[in-house]
This record gives structure tokens, sequence and C-alpha cells, in this order.
């Protein structure tokens, strides 16, 4: 690739991932640890109440980062950290974590960027019926004033949502995640409801931060038909407009995607749509996957098939399909005209220590390379790409497949919490490390990874 200037390199994290002291400190349930206590949600019963310990080794991270070469790192807040209840008293000692965590990544030039719900919802607002209740709007509001007023003296780069139709689909349409509803009501509200929500924060966070850089986390990612029968043809364009589509068009356009216009039309009160769109600076993209879809009884009549035998896949069966990252980059520059930044993007792997303590991750590796190489082909045929960060800095607590699903450049041993650069962690150094030598705008500070 020619070098960019300025070209962001991160890695991404999320707060109930990766922070553990999930009842230390005043924080409260999330809708997730309140999810995971039910049997059978979880991978061997495995707990984030630990998770990679990072609220108290948050120093050690960043260190590593810093090792990497990162530019930026891309971390979320856990809402019930800093308001147990979801609004009313403020945790003062939940703020002040992250108060350290961002000077500690300032001191290390590391540009914080802030990811305001990662689906941690407070159980408390939860139980007044979440994304379901209209009033959710104000409460994430003020939320994010708390946030902006807080840290906005030093962190500019803002991430209003992560993954909308994720939480949205899996928690309240079809029950796979927290907090575990399928009603096709409680979906099409909680679709809704995320959206006013995003158009309140991107008001306050211009509002209340000086210099902001505002946008959401969107996946957006093709999706084919599993067969040629046209059951399946008209299954991929629901789910296309459920997963591509239900937030980033009403955030851009104004409109809900036709497919799914009628179903969310009862709850749109007149202003919200303008209200919605509100303008945003980048488009944050999250892509690991085309889907391929096959159509079903369920309530977005569609599901997720198998790809066909002739693709890849990742360790944990994930189809591996790198020319259909770059097309998805080349549609969001199309359609958006947005400076776009991959904010996830990676892969599981099956990673072991070897006999000499390290990990030798090469489909990793293999993965990487072939994904960053698809982005750098969509930045020479023109699409505005501007930053990309994988998927993850660490080993961490993967949702419902608990620790069983390891997505890091750096392994954590999930016993003793040590952490251990694989050797994908190298490859991204050196990778980081060759772009800004050739990068005008930066000197070159690429380091050996240890360990
Ligand atoms: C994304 C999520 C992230 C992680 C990766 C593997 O959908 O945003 O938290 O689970 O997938």
């Amino acid at each position: 690739m020619t070098a960019r200037p300025n070209f962001v390199w991160g890695a991404s994290t999320s707060a109930f991932q990766i922070e553990g002291a999930a009842h230390l400190d005043g924080r409260a349930d999330s809708i997730w640890d309140v999810y995971l206590r039910a049997p059978g949600r979880v991978s061997h019963g495995d707990t984030a109440e630990v998770a990679c310990d990072h609220y108290h080794r948050y120093a050690e991270d960043v260190a590593l980062m810093r090792e990497l070469g990162l530019d930026a790192y891309r971390f979320s807040i856990a809402w019930p950290r800093v308001l147990p209840h979801g609004r009313g008293a403020v945790n003062e000692t939940g703020l002040a974590f992250y108060d350290r965590l961002i000077d500690a990544l300032l001191a290390a030039e590391i540009e914080p960027w802030l990811c305001l719900y990662h689906w941690d919802l407070p159980q408390a607002l939860e139980s007044l019926g979440g994304w379901q209740n209209r009033d959710i709007a104000g409460w994430f509001a003020d939320y994010t004033a708390l946030v902006a007023r807080r840290y906005g003296d030093r962190v500019k780069r803002f991430a209003t949502f992560n993954e909308p139709c994720v939480f949205t689909l899996f928690g309240y349409g079809l029950g796979w995640h927290a907090p575990g509803v399928a009603d096709e009501a409680a979906l099409h509200k909680a679709i809704h409801h995320v959206n006013l929500s995003h158009g309140r924060a991107v008001d306050v966070l211009r509002k209340d931060v000086i210099g902001a850089s505002i946008g959401a986390i969107h996946n957006r990612q093709p999706c084919y038909p599993c067969t040629a029968h046209p059951a399946d043809a008209a299954a991929a364009l629901r789910l296309a407009a459920y997963w591509n589509d239900a937030f980033p068009f009403p955030q851009a356009f104004a409109s809900y995607p036709p497919e799914i216009e009628e179903a969310i039309a009862p709850y749109i009160a007149p202003g919200d749509l303008a209200d919605i769109a509100r303008p945003v600076d980048w488009f944050g993209l999250n892509h690991y996957s085309p889907h391929y879809v096959k159509a079903d009884t369920n309530l977005i009549g569609a599901s997720f098939g198998p790809a066909p035998d002739s693709v890849p896949r990742s360790a944990i069966g994930w189809p591996v399909v790198p020319d259909a990252f770059r097309e998805t980059l080349m549609d969001i520059h199309r359609r958006f005209r947005l400076p776009i930044y991959v904010l996830e993007n990676g892969t599981a792997a099956d990673d072991a220590i070897d006999a000499a303590g390290h990990i030798q991750d090469e489909d990793r590796i293999r993965y990487l390379r072939a994904y960053t190489a698809a982005m750098e082909q969509a930045i020479v045929a023109g699409a505005d790409v501007r930053g990309y960060f994988v998927w993850s800095l660490l080993d961490n607590f993967e949702w419902g497949a608990g620790y069983s699903q390891r997505f890091g450049i750096v392994y954590v041993d999930h016993g003793t919490l040590r952490r251990i650069p694989k050797a994908s962690a190298q490859w991204y150094a050196e990778k980081i490390a060759a772009k800004r030598t050739n990068d005008p705008a930066r000197p070159h500070n690429g380091r050996k990874i240890e360990g």
C-alpha cells in the first residue's frame, strides 16, 4: 500500500470482556451478568467475574500496547460501573478507573477511542424495559453527558454503539444474547430506541466535547443466499436489512430499509428520523466473514446457514473470505461517503503454548495478512479507509462461548492471568513499524515485542 499519512493502527477490546472486577468498587450487574447466571448459557459455566482482570492490570496492558507500537486503543465504558443504576447516583470509584486508563494511554502516546456501549446495559434499566422503553434515549443521553464531561478534555474519539444489529437481533429478537428476549415487537422497538439514543448521544458529544470526532460501529457483511432457491434469496435480503442497514440507513439517510420499515413504523414519533440522522465524522466497521443465509420460520424469516464446502473456515467455523471484506469496504465507501475506520477484524484460532513457551498462531497471521491486503486493495481502489483495529488485543470472555474462543494477539492464561504476546503480535508490530517508515507523517518507532 502506498503509505497513508496518519493511518491509525490500533486494537479493540470491550469492558465486559476484559475488565473483570464485576462486583468490585461499586459496579452493579449488567444484563450480561444476569443472563449468564441461568444454566446452560455459556460454555463450561465460565463467568466474566475476573475476565482478564484488566481493571487491575490495565497498566501492564497499556505497556504491551506500547511495545506493539499501537497508535490507538479502542475500549468501552461499562455503564454499570459508572452509573450502577443506569441513571442517578454516579459511582466516583468507577469513573476514576477510566481516568487512570486514559491517562496511562496518553502517557504512552496511544490515542484513546472510547465506545459508549458494548452490550453491557445496567440490569436496573433492563428491569424498566431496557431498549424496549423509549425513555432510554434520555437515560443514554444523560450517561453520554457524564462520560463526555468527565473525559472529553482528554478523549476526542467517541463511538456511540458497538454492533447495534447484534445486540438487538440476538438480545431481543432471537434470544441468543442478553437479555434473552425473543419477541418481534421487542426487537423492533429496541432497534428504533437504539437509533434514537445514537442521535441524542451525537448531539450531547458535539455540545460537550470540543473537537469531538464521532461515529458508530456497525457490522456489515455480504449476505449470500445458501442456495439458488428463491426462498433463500428472499431470506438473504431480509437478514441484510436487519444486519447491515437497520442502523446505518436511518443514521445516514433518515429512513429505514424497505424490508423492515412497516414493522418499525408503529414506534416512530414525528421528528424521530431527523433526530436520528445527525451528521457523524466517520463510519466504524466491524467485519469478520460474509453470511450465508437460508430461509427459516423464525421471526425474521432467515437464519445463518452453512458456507459452501469450497469456502475456507477458521478454527470456530467462520468463513474466511478476504474478498468479501474488500467488497464491503467499497460498498460502504460508495453508499455513505464517509471516512471508514475498521474497528474490529480478526479471527479465533486453536492457540497453544509450545515447548518453548511461544504461541505460533500461523492461522491468525495468515488471516490478518489476507484481510489487511484486501483492505489495502480497497484503499487503492478509492475507499477512504483511515484506520484498522485488530480484534482483539487480548484473549477474552467471548460472550456465550466464554473462554473457549481465543481472538487475542496476546495470549491470556486464564488460570494465572499471565499475558504472552503471540507470533501474530510480533507480526502486527512489524507491520505497523514498516508502514510507519513509509509514512511521511510519522517517525519510525516500531519495537521488538518481548515474550
Ligand atoms: C464482535 C463483537 C466483539 C467480539 C467479536 C468476536 O461481534 O463486537 O465483542 O465478540 O465479535
